[in-house]
C-alpha cells in the first residue's frame, strides 16, 4: 500500500529548504522544518513569512490563506520532531559526509514507514540510501530554484529504491502542483548535467573576452529565449552550489567542460556567492530579484 503523505519534514532551511517547506504548506500538508543552527532557523522562519507576505501584497493569497499556510508549519531545532513524519526531505549543504550522517540519524529516529528523500543537486542518492537500513525507502526529490515557482521535480530512483515508493513520491510531486520526471542516480541527473556545462562555458566565454557579461546575457535571453541569462542564473543558484556541482560532474565524467572556470573559483573564494550574499556576477540591492543599477 502506498504512503498517504500528510506530514512532511524538511531538514535544512536555507533558500531551497525554506522554499520547499513553503511549497508543501501551500499544498495543505503539515510541515516540520528542522534546522540545528538557531540563526538559520530564524532565517528560514522569516523567509516563509516574507514570501507569503509578498504573495498577500500581490493579491495571490488572502489573509486567511496566509494564516493557514503559516499555521501548518512548525519549526524545531532537533531531529526528534520528525519521528512521525511520512516523508523527510533533506536540504542541507552538499557535503556527502554530513548528508550520510544525517540519513543514518533519520533512519534511527523515524518510524519504519517514513520515506527519506534528498534534494541533492549532484551527490549520489545510492550512497545516502546505503547509510540507512531502509534503502528501498530512499529517493531523490530534486526541486529547482525558486522552489515555489519552478514546476519540475526530478524523482531520483536508485537501483534499490522500491518502485512503489518512487511512484508515490512522483504522485506527491503532482499533488503539490509540480510535474515529476523519473531519473536515474547519475551525477547532476538531467537538468544540472545539461545546465551546468552551459553555465560553466558561459563563464569561460566571459573570461576569454569573447563578449561582455551584458552581451552574453542579452544573447541567451533574446537568442535562445531563456528567462534569464547565464550570469543572472548563476547568481540565483549560488556560485558555491554551481561550483560544487561542476566539481562533482567533472570528477565523475572527467569531461573538461565541467572543470570549474577559474573566475567561478575566484568569486567563490571571495565570498561573492550571488544573490544570497548580495554580490556575485552582479551586485544586488535589498530586493533579491533586482540587480543594482
Ligand atoms: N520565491 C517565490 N516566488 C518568486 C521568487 C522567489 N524567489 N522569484 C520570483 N517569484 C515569483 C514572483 O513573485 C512572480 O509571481 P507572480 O507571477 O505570481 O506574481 C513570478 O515568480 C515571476 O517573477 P518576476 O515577475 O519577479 O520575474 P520573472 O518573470 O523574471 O521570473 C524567475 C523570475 C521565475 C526566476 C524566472 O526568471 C526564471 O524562471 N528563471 C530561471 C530559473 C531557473 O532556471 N531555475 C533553475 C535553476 S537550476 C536549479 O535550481 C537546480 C539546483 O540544483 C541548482
Amino acid at each position: 500500500m502506498g504512503t498517504a503523505y500528510e506530514t512532511v519534514g524538511v531538514v535544512g532551511l536555507g533558500t531551497m529548504g525554506a522554499g520547499i517547506a513553503e511549497v508543501f504548506a501551500r499544498a495543505g500538508l503539515a510541515v516540520i522544518g528542522v534546522e540545528a543552527d538557531p540563526d538559520a532557523l530564524e532565517r528560514g522562519r522569516s523567509h516563509l513569512s516574507r514570501s507569503t507576505e509578498k504573495a498577500l501584497r500581490r493579491g495571490k493569497l488572502t489573509e486567511e490563506e496566509r494564516a493557514a499556510i503559516l499555521g501548518r508549519v512548525t519549526f524545531a531545532g532537533d531531529l526528534g520532531a520528525l519521528r512521525d513524519a511520512d516523508l523527510v526531505v533533506e536540504a542541507i549543504p552538499e557535503i556527502m559526509e554530513a548528508k550520510r550522517a544525517l540519513f543514518a540519524e533519520l533512519d534511527r529516529i523515524c518510524g519504519p514507514g517514513t520515506v527519506l528523500a534528498t534534494n541533492t543537486s549532484s551527490l549520489s542518492v545510492t550512497a545516502l540510501a546505503a547509510a540507512t537500513t531502509r534503502p528501498g525507502r530512499v529517493v531523490g526529490m530534486h526541486f529547482f530554484n525558486p522552489a515555489p515557482v519552478m514546476r519540475l521535480v526530478e524523482v531520483v530512483r536508485t537501483v534499490v529504491t522500491d518502485p512503489g515508493v518512487a511512484e508515490g513520491v512522483a504522485g506527491l510531486a503532482r499533488r503539490i502542483g509540480k510535474t515529476p520526471v523519473r531519473v536515474g542516480d547519475r551525477a547532476g541527473f538531467v537538468v544540472n548535467r545539461l545546465l551546468l556545462g552551459y553555465l560553466n562555458r558561459a563563464v569561460g566565454l566571459l573570461e576569454r573576452g569573447v563578449a561582455s557579461q551584458h552581451d552574453i546575457e542579452t544573447a541567451m535571453r533574446l537568442g535562445a529565449g531563456l528567462p534569464m541569462g547565464p550570469f543572472a542564473l548563476l547568481d540565483l543558484i549560488g556560485l558555491d552550489t554551481a561550483y560544487e556541482i561542476c566539481e562533482v560532474l567533472f570528477q565523475e565524467n572527467r569531461d573538461p567542460s565541467f572543470a570549474p572556470s577559474p573566475l567561478l573559483r575566484e568569486l567563490v573564494a571571495a565570498g561573492a556567492l550571488g544573490r544570497k550574499t548580495g554580490r556575485g556576477f552582479s551586485a544586488y540591492t535589498d530586493e533579491p530579484s533586482r540587480p543594482a543599477p
